[in-house]
């Protein structure tokens, strides 16, 4: 079951990850792309320039918590799936303004479960049988690990930020419409990722953009915590693989085996820059600042995949080493797509730094 031919629903196609899985699906595959995305400021349409004019592409500017939208489409277009990647996705935003989180990622969620279920129930048996609802997810539902063990698909949910909370409800929720109703769902768990058009606010572009502008570089608290890293294009392989391969009702954890602590990510960026575009002012590691830390930061991530590897055959091409390699001279060589996030106004200082004790809207 490819889906080549068909119509596949991706929500949040204009942000980092859904945009590089609407760029593969169109490259990659025969499917026919329709991209649900409410443009927030973390999208960009220019992330996917394949797109202009392609003739297996279309885009709906439209809120997932909209159901008499969403009906239309689902009415216009009548998928053979959804890929649900629409979230609000930073935790720092998540600490300052828990509420966008708690409308997109829960009853945004609810909402295309419910409109996917109202379709899903008009499908001739066949159709029916062959449909599917791919959640994507986060390791962060699973909270912190200490300095041994992985997370698995057994692991019990411990989240720990307002974004990984209102994560793990989505994921429960869409474990309730397959159980309860028969929706026939699919829930994929994946840990950091990287590369070509990440926005601005997350580690490895903030860094790199702050380091080519020689400002200081934040790590938060000792710079000890640990990351998972992935390169995004080999998650969206893996999301078609799910949708294609895996078992309705499972989860998959995705992750590339590539644990790295938060300063040796900001040092080996500083390193690169520095062979690949040298700087009078000497070598960009003496930039990096120690900060405050994140409120609730979650020490370690460290994904098991070995599901996803055995069952599905999947591999992370990229290890963090080429993987990082790729992205920063992605970064050097696109100037004009992070620069013009700049000059739509987006600040890099810091944010997610509430104090105990408020409450933020
Ligand atoms: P992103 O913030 O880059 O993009 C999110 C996209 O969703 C944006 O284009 C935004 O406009 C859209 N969106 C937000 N609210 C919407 C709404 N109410 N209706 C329609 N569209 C809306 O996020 P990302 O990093 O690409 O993450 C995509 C998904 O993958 C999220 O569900 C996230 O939780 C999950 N995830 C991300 C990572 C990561 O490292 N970035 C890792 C694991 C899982
Ligand atoms: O694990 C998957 C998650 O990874 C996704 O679900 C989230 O959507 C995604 O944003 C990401 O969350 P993190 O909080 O891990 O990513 P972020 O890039 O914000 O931070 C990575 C680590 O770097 C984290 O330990 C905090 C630290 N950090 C971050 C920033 C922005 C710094 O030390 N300095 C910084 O300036």
């Amino acid at each position: 079951m490819g889906f080549d031919g068909s119509t596949v629903f991706v929500t949040g196609g204009a942000g980092f990850i859904g945009s590089a899985l609407v760029r593969h699906l169109l490259d990659k595959s025969g499917i026919f792309v329709v991209n649900i995305d409410k443009l927030t400021y973390a999208s960009n349409l220019d992330s996917i320039p394949q797109a202009n004019g392609h003739p297996r592409y279309a885009f709906a500017k439209l809120d997932i918590c909209n159901s008499a939208g969403l009906r239309a489409l689902f009415e216009r277009y009548k998928p053979a799936a959804v890929m649900n990647l629409a979230a609000e996705s930073h935790v720092d935003r998540s600490i300052d303004g828990p509420g966008e989180f708690i409308q997109t990622n829960i009853v945004g969620t609810f909402t295309l479960l419910q409109e996917a279920l109202r379709h899903w129930r008009t499908l001739a048996p066949a159709e029916r049988d062959a449909f599917r609802f791919l959640h994507i997810s986060t390791d962060e539902v699973y909270g912190s690990l200490g300095p041994d063990g992985l997370f698995t698909e057994t692991t019990a949910y411990a989240p720990n930020s307002p974004y990984s909370a209102s994560k793990a409800s989505s994921d429960h929720l869409v474990r309730a419409w397959h159980e309860t109703y028969g929706l026939p769902t699919l829930v994929t768990n994946c840990s950091n990722n990287y590369g070509p058009y990440h926005f601005p606010e997350k580690l490895i572009p903030h860094v790199i953009i702050k380091a080519l502008a020689g400002e200081p570089l934040p790590v938060y608290g000792d710079g000890k915590n640990v990351r998972d890293w992935l390169y995004v294009e080999d998650h969206a392989k893996a999301l078609r693989l799910v949708l294609t391969h895996g078992k309705i009702g499972e989860t998959y954890n995705i992750g590339g085996r590539n644990e790295r602590q938060n300063l040796h990510v900001v040092q080996t960026i500083c390193d690169l820059l520095d062979r690949l575009r040298p700087s009078l002012h000497g070598p960009r590691r003496k930039l990096i600042t120690f900060v405050s830390d994140r409120p609730g930061h979650d020490r370690r991530y460290a994904i098991d995949a070995s599901k996803l590897e055995h069952d599905l055959g999947w591999r992370a091409e990229e290890t963090f080493e080429t993987g990082l390699l790729k992205t920063v001279g992605w970064y050097l060589d696109h100037e004009p797509w992070w620069r013009a996030i700049l000059e739509r106004g987006y600040q890099t200082t810091r944010i997610g730094l509430v104090q105990s004790g408020t409450a933020a809207g």
